[in-house]
């Protein structure tokens, strides 16, 4: 569990579009990796290929490599599908199984995976929802639909289900953009106890988060509109925020906090 990540000489195209060129980075296991940067940079598109997403875009394509730990993702012979299993993705709007109830949204990547009793499920559903800290408020509907819960419900929900198959990486897009702050802080505080079992990505737009939740931070940014996004620095989020060594992310930092 909580692979290291490895990536390096990474593009990925949108048809004969670069959407990213030449990222490396590597991203050690058991912590939090926060994307910044301006709308348009790639940060979703690099997200996406950390778990094999990318390419499911029609034109979407991927040169370079994505080690976790000795395997490289895109590897001959590697299955997308086993590699989204180890890597998970929660997204921007909490996106439940509208119509499946809260239990059986946790237990559905179970299911997929392989034959569980009912007990067993039980308590993997259990566990998940208290890694998720959501059991408490759930235990006693988990047979009513997830669509129900609010929203900062159904986000840590959808973190639940995510953590249900035990990933090695959990990927998270402003997993917090449409949540009010009460439900952006229960996140925040539950990112930083989920980092003890999973290595984490997370984009976001909002500074103070990616100064709270994260360990290190990575600063992409593009030259114009239509140019690629590039990573401009990768450092220690104390040092991104404090004394940067790169004068555009000393820019982008400062303007967003003036
Ligand atoms: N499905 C797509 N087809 C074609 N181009 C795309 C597609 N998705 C994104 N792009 C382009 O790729 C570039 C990077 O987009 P991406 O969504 O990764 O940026 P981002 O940094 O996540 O932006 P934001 O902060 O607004 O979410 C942009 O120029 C965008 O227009
Ligand atoms: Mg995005």
């Amino acid at each position: 569990m909580a692979k290291r990540i490895d990536v390096s000489g990474l593009n990925a195209y949108y048809g004969s579009f670069l959407a990213i060129e030449d990222i490396s980075m590597t991203v050690e296991p058991r912590s939090v990796t926060a994307f910044i940067g301006p709308s348009g940079c790639g940060k979703s598109t690099f997200l996406r290929t950390l778990n094999r997403m990318h390419e499911v875009t029609p034109g979407g394509r991927v040169d370079g490599k994505v080690m976790l730990d000795d395997e490289n993702l895109y590897g001959a012979g590697i299955d997308p599908v086993a590699v989204r299993r180890e890597v998970g993705m929660v997204f921007q709007r909490p996106n439940p199984f509208p119509t499946m109830s809260v239990y059986d949204n946790v237990a559905a990547g179970l299911r997929l995976n392989g034959k569980y009793k009912k007990s067993q499920l039980d308590d993997i559903v259990e566990k998940s929802l208290r890694g998720a800290n959501l059991w408490n408020e759930v235990k006693d509907r988990l047979n009513k639909p997830g669509s129900g819960l609010s929203g900062g419900q159904q986000q840590r929900l959808c973190i639940a289900r995510a953590i249900a198959v035990e990933p090695n990486v959990l990927l998270m897009d402003e997993p917090c953009s449409a949540l009010d702050p009460i439900s952006t802080l229960a996140i925040e505080d539950l990112i930083g106890e989920l980092k003890e079992r999973f290595t984490i990505v997370i984009v976001t737009h909002n500074m103070q988060q990616a100064a709270r939740v994260s360990d290190r931070t990575a600063f992409f940014n593009l030259a114009a509109v239509g140019q690629p996004g590039k990573l401009i620095e990768i450092d220690d989020t104390e040092r991104i925020f404090s004394n940067p060594s790169v004068q555009a992310t000393e820019d982008y930092i400062s303007g967003r906090f003036g």
